[in-house]
């Protein structure tokens, strides 16, 4: 069966990082005996100077445009340390295997694709002579709208420890130093340097902490700390974080740098736990130096800091004699390639399907494509997780291979829009096409009016150079703004958010805004531009129009009319640097999939989103595939997922709601704030707790996801032991299909809650992946840790676990779960 095949493809890739894994354990196994006698007399040989060359960053000599540098000590044979992002691959000037980003990792439930992961991305960041790698990210997806939730490990404590756990193994054993951040409660863009955020100690235990004590368990050589304020003070300098959690609590023994410009002092900072600024030295520099040398800062207190690092180093051989670095081999890529197919096919979830997929062949052949994002993948978010893909595969291809023949294709909509005609242009100082170069250094600016053919919402565009990348310091990169009628609507050249994932077909940066124009009406435009002081910068103005979005979406239509099926690509845009304002479509992409459905019933929706989307749709269309943001394979997994070839089985990491007043955090002092403090007053109710216990249907639970066979569970049985729940059942593929299933077991809150808590209704304490052929059934057993039963107590200022009973329940999402018993939580 073709499904079966696709299972062997990935086990041989799971082999293959499994054999790269053993390589680089048994290379690192010598190096990983610490020597602290030989870290303590290098110490001991250091200047003053040299050991604070250690405590903040600087610039590369070689520009291999990581994310940090510290440079060593030449003449102690100390080499130096190159620090990169990130979370969905190695992100430096060079290409690098674009994986799925994290929310997609974490949909396969799979600590297995976790640990595989880290130890192909160690492996890639070794080859391109960068030791730290800046990732797992894991704050909490606690604000569904934030910039970030593709990067991170979705909504739920014990899923995102466990993936992060397994990801810091698989980093650490494959010889970098991993990065756990940010450190902590950095849940959202909006004002993240700045924002103050106001959280009980018994949510950020239970809900933002275990995945970075997971991450601290399994080794984890480096935290980096958050911008933000945690009750008050700032996460870099914060003692309780920095000091009490994580080094006497947890017993972390690497070093804490900080987010990039969140270090606000020198010697608070270090104090209370910072070892390492980023990206430069602007506090743990020359002024720190001017603070040991009057005696506020003791010097054994900066060796601790550079102790802390070396020894890290030390772990993962930098301070033996030789270190070779790996070469990467075709071999390599392909399995690496391979892997990122097998994370996208796994973590891609089947929110609905009506019978419709797979696809048949005969109705594949004939189908219509729609959407931008099926011929320009969008293969990743944005901001500092961005990489540069070694290839990148887009759906349109994969699905015209399968069809044997090019598919039609409509366009749906315009993300680039088009030129601006010279006509609706002019000006008192002379003509403007829209289009200029700016050469280096003469800044300009253009002022003029811009008069519409016909009154309705217009997207105005600035399209311009890409900014200088990661070389480049924000004073020499090129920047431009866009006044109309004296209101600035656009800001471009910012380095995080703005402007659109997906270039313009010619490469540039594009960025848009809506507003409205009235025909005939001389509406005032104006255009600055800041020159770089590096590079020439092209620049252009472009539209949308309401006629140019009547033509596409009809042409759609028409197209859709014609066909047995309808495939629409549809995508949401996530990056660091901001938030969304709202889970709805952009771009008019609800209008599109309406206007697609309402041509053919055979529509199928294929999302391309880090965070959950509102489907006001969902009624008319026949099935909607959520293949997050797929990595350079993504093309390629969503074709086989449609065509049959493997079986959809991720599940949702995060709940999708209905609307977006139904999310715990609606109310402006939970997010994004007021006067710079947010709330999180909504406590351990995040996620699908907030939604069971509001008792409010969202449009998919936590968990979710269909796969094309199904799964029966009986028998279960609930053994309480000293260390938690054995609990067993058993779980039968009950339908024709080869498939995997996501076993979930919750545990119910206190009956009787004590110490007045509250309690979510219920939470996921354990859970197995497992692939079952077509009629096959398996005992599976899922141990509930007793942490997993207990609460953190306020009072007690410990872990406590409740008196009383407990209903343990099992199934196939948080809210479909057949089996349930009633247990004593402790034996
Ligand atoms: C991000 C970090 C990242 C760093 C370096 C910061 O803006 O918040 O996650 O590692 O930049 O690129």
């Amino acid at each position: 069966m073709a499904s079966r095949s696709r299972f062997l493809t990935k086990a041989s890739s799971l082999a293959l990082i499994a054999w790269t894994l053993a390589t680089a354990s048994a290379a690192q196994a010598d190096s990983a005996k610490v020597d602290g006698a030989k870290v303590d007399a290098l110490i001991g040989r250091m200047t003053l100077d040299e050991k604070i060359s250690f405590l903040h960053g600087h610039d590369d000599p070689q520009h291999l445009a990581g994310g940090g540098y510290i440079p060593g000590v030449p003449r102690l044979n100390i080499p130096p340390l190159r620090l990169a992002d990130g979370p969905a691959g190695v992100r430096t000037s060079r290409t690098a295997t674009a994986f799925p980003a994290p929310v997609a990792l974490t949909a396969t439930f799979s600590p297995d694709l976790a640990k595989a992961w880290g130890a192909a991305v160690a492996s890639e960041a070794l080859a391109r002579d960068q030791q730290v790698l800046l990732a797992p990210m894991t704050n909490n997806v606690r604000v569904p709208t934030a910039g970030r939730n593709f990067e991170t490990f979705g909504e739920d404590p014990l899923l995102a420890a466990r993936l992060v756990g397994a990801s810091v193994k698989g980093l650490q054993d494959g010889g970098v130093i991993a990065t756990v951040k940010h450190f902590a409660a950095n849940n959202q863009e909006t004002d993240r340097k700045t924002i103050d955020v106001q959280v009980d100690e018994r949510t950020l235990r239970e809900i933002e902490f275990p995945p970075f004590q997971a991450a601290v368990e399994a080794g984890v050589g480096a935290v980096m700390c958050a911008y933000n304020k945690v009750g008050g003070v700032a996460a870099c300098e914060n003692p309780f974080l920095l000091d009490k959690v994580l080094r006497q609590e947890w017993g972390f023994d690497g070093f804490v740098m900080s987010d990039w410009g969140a270090t606000h002092s020198a010697a608070p900072a270090l104090k209370a736990g910072l070892d390492m600024e980023m990206p430069r030295g602007k506090f743990l520099g020359e002024a720190l130096k001017a603070a040991a040398t009057k005696g506020e800062v003791k010097e054994a207190d900066i060796d601790r800091s550079v102790r802390r690092i070396l020894i890290q180093m030390d772990k993962i051989g930098l301070l033996a004699d030789a270190t070779a670095r790996p070469a990467e081999d075709e071999v390599q890529r392909k399995a690496h390639a391979d892997l990122a197919l097998d994370i996208a096919l796994e973590g891609a979830v089947l929110l609905k399907n009506d019978g419709i997929l797979p696809l048949a062949p005969a109705v594949l052949k004939q189908a219509v494509v729609v959407g931008p994002t099926a011929k320009r993948a969008l293969f990743g978010g944005g901001g500092s997780a961005e990489v540069k893909p070694t290839a990148l595969d887009n759906p349109y291809d994969a699905l015209s291979a399968d069809a044997g023949a090019a598919l039609v294709f409509a366009e749906g909509l315009r993300l680039e829009g088009e030129s601006i005609p010279a006509a609706v242009l002019s000006s008192d100082i002379g003509s403007f096409t829209g289009a200029m170069t700016i050469e280096k250094s003469q800044s300009s600016a253009w002022e003029g009016w811009i008069t519409a053919p016909e009154t309705g919402d217009y997207e105005l565009m600035l399209q311009f150079t890409p900014v200088g990348g990661l070389a480049l310091a924000e004073a020499d990169r090129g920047m431009a703004d866009v006044e109309l009628d004296g209101k600035r609507i656009i800001e471009g050249g910012r380095l995080f958010g703005g402007s659109r994932l997906i270039k313009t077909s010619d490469g540039l940066l594009n960025q848009g805004q809506i507003v409205r124009l009235e025909a005939g009406v001389r509406h005032r435009l104006k255009l600055t531009v800041k020159a770089s002081a590096v590079e020439p910068l092209r620049l252009r103005l472009a539209w949308t129009t309401p006629v140019l979005r009547r033509r596409l979406l009809a042409e759609a239509a028409a197209a859709a009319k014609a066909a047995p099926a309808a495939i629409v690509f549809a995508h949401v845009e996530g990056t660091e640097g901001e938030d969304n304002r709202t889970l709805a479509l952009p771009y008019r992409q609800d209008e599109l999939i309406e206007a697609v459905a309402a041509a053919n019933p055979n529509t199928v929706v294929v999302l391309n989103t880090g965070a959950p989307v509102l489907m006001p749709w969902i009624d008319r269309v026949k099935a909607v595939l959520q293949m997050w943001y797929p990595g350079q394979r993504g093309g390629q997994a969503t074709a086989d997922l449609l065509a049959g070839r493997a079986n959809p089985s991720g599940r949702l990491p995060v709940t999708f709601p209905a609307t977006d007043n139904q999310t715990a955090v609606a109310q402006p002092e939970r997010s994004p704030g007021v006067d710079g403090r947010q709330t999180y007053s909504e406590g351990v109710r995040v996620g699908y707790r907030w939604y069971d216990a509001e008792g409010v249907k969202p449009l998919f639970p936590f968990g979710h996801g269909l796969s094309y066979t199904r799964f029966d569970y009986s028998g279960l049985k609930v053994t309480p032991a000293a260390d938690g729940l054995d609990v067993v059942f058993t779980l039968r593929n009950a339908g024709p299909w080869d498939g995997a299933e996501v076993a979930q077991v919750y545990v119910d809150g206190p009956t009787t809650p004590p110490e007045g808590l509250v309690f979510a209704p219920r939470i996921l304490a354990g859970f197995e992946r497992v692939t079952l052929r077509a009629g096959e059934s398996r005992e599976i057993r899922v141990k509930v840790a007793r942490r997993e039963l207990s609460y953190w107590s306020p009072r007690a200022k410990a872990w406590r676990l409740p008196p009383g009973s407990r209903h343990v329940r099992v199934g196939g999402s948080s809210r479909d779960l057949p089996l349930v018993l009633e247990v004593k939580s402790a034996p």
